[in-house]
């Protein structure tokens, strides 16, 4: 017999009411659904929208992924061998690295457990939308300090934000999408101040100094990397902060246990012993990075920014941002566009190979031309 629910709650009437109006997060799709929407076979795009490594992995991750015998057994919760190894490569404590699924989940472990309700982030705009969206997600706000005309972060005024509700500014760097490092003097300002000061150094290997060792004196700073990039690992999603050891060791607790799955921790160890392949590969990016800014710096109307990462924002002729972007797509280079107001004419471009940046530019010598 059917019951009746009349009277009774709905799912969502469960749910904590800031998250009814949840807009998900923009994120990138698939090559193989990108390539459906431009009707051409993949193999004829380029996908240069995610920041993604072109050259994949490590050779060896594949050979130490198939030698996983324990994938019936859980991973190690204390991630003993992962933040060993990290602390070799680093040359820091294992005590101050948490590993996560994607630094991603470092974000959120952090901001889960900082942040009470109406807690805030100060977030230096433009930059990676994780640390808006997360501080929502867990009941905090944000603080929106917009960069200057050089997208550098206004330490005065994010300095003069702090208040005693504010928990922590979160500083990409090399930034996403502007590609600037913040100068370590302006690092040393904001960490003076009574707040957690969240570096993430997601694209650290192609540019700009690392303050990873800094967390030793500042017991304040947390540094964040990913595999993602300069590793080629961004499908196994594998990230990790370094940060006081006390702050490590509260994380460790209130992670999943099993955050980081066996294969994910083979690749990464793999990485780890392939150090100098990486950097060649890194190297070549950076190479080739130059090489686009040139190219797209001789044509008219576009201005690309210098950039620390593996990838350009470049401005374009204005009012033309959409339809170039459109164009690109159209002829299977997928970039990224910004519906934020102040990037409306600006797209950012990953770096891809010396082939990608052919197609690149003869797509938007198209592109400039309609
Ligand atoms: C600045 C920044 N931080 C973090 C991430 C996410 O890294 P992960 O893949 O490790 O979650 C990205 C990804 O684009 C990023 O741009």
């Amino acid at each position: 017999m059917a019951s009746s629910n009349a009277g009774r709650k709905g799912p969502l009437d469960f749910v904590r009411p800031h998250l009814l109006t949840l807009a998900p997060y923009e994120a990138v799709d698939p090559p193989d659904v990108l390539a459906k929407k431009a009707g051409m076979p993949e193999s004829q795009t380029a996908k240069l929208n995610g920041n993604e490594n072109p050259y994949g992995p490590s050779p060896r991750v594949a050979e130490m992924m198939a030698a996983v015998n324990r994938m019936h057994i859980y991973p190690d919760p204390a991630q003993v061998a992962m933040r060993t190894a990290l602390g070799e490569f680093l040359g820091v404590p294992k005590d101050q690295i948490v590993v996560g699924n994607g630094s991603d989940e470092i974000i959120d472990l952090v901001f889960r457990c900082v942040l009470d309700q109406g807690d805030a982030v100060i977030n230096c705009e433009p930059t990676f939308g994780m640390y808006e969206f997360t501080a929502h997600v867990c009941g905090g706000r944000t603080i929106t300090i917009e960069r200057d005309e050089h997208f550098a972060v206004d330490v005065d005024a994010v300095l003069a934000a702090v208040d005693e509700r504010t928990k922590i500014v979160a500083i990409a760097s090399p930034n996403n999408p502007s590609g600037n490092c913040t100068p370590l003097e302006d690092i040393e300002r904001l960490l003076a101040a009574d707040i957690l000061v969240l570096m993430d150094e997601a694209y650290i290997e192609f540019g700009g100094t690392s303050v990873a060792t800094w967390v030793a004196r500042h017991p304040n700073l947390i540094v964040l990397r990913t595999f993602s990039k300069w590793g080629g690992l961004a499908g196994l999603r594998i990230g990790y902060g370094i940060m006081a050891a006390e702050l490590a060791d509260l994380l460790l607790r209130a992670k999943p246990p099993y955050n980081v799955n066996q294969a994910s921790e083979a690749a990464m160890l793999a990485t780890l012993s392939d150090i100098d392949t990486l950097n060649q590969r890194a190297d070549l990016i950076v190479l080739e990075r130059e090489k686009m800014l040139a190219a797209l710096a001789e044509m008219p109307g576009v201005d690309p920014l210098p950039s620390e990462a593996n990838f350009l924002l470049c401005r374009m002729p204005e009012g033309r941002g959409k339809a170039v972007y459109e164009s690109l797509a159209r002829q299977g280079v997928f970039v990224r566009y910004y519906s934020r107001a102040s990037l409306a004419d600006y797209l950012r471009i990953s770096i891809g190979t010396p082939e990608q940046t052919t197609q690149v530019i003869e797509a938007m010598i198209q592109a400039l031309a309609e």
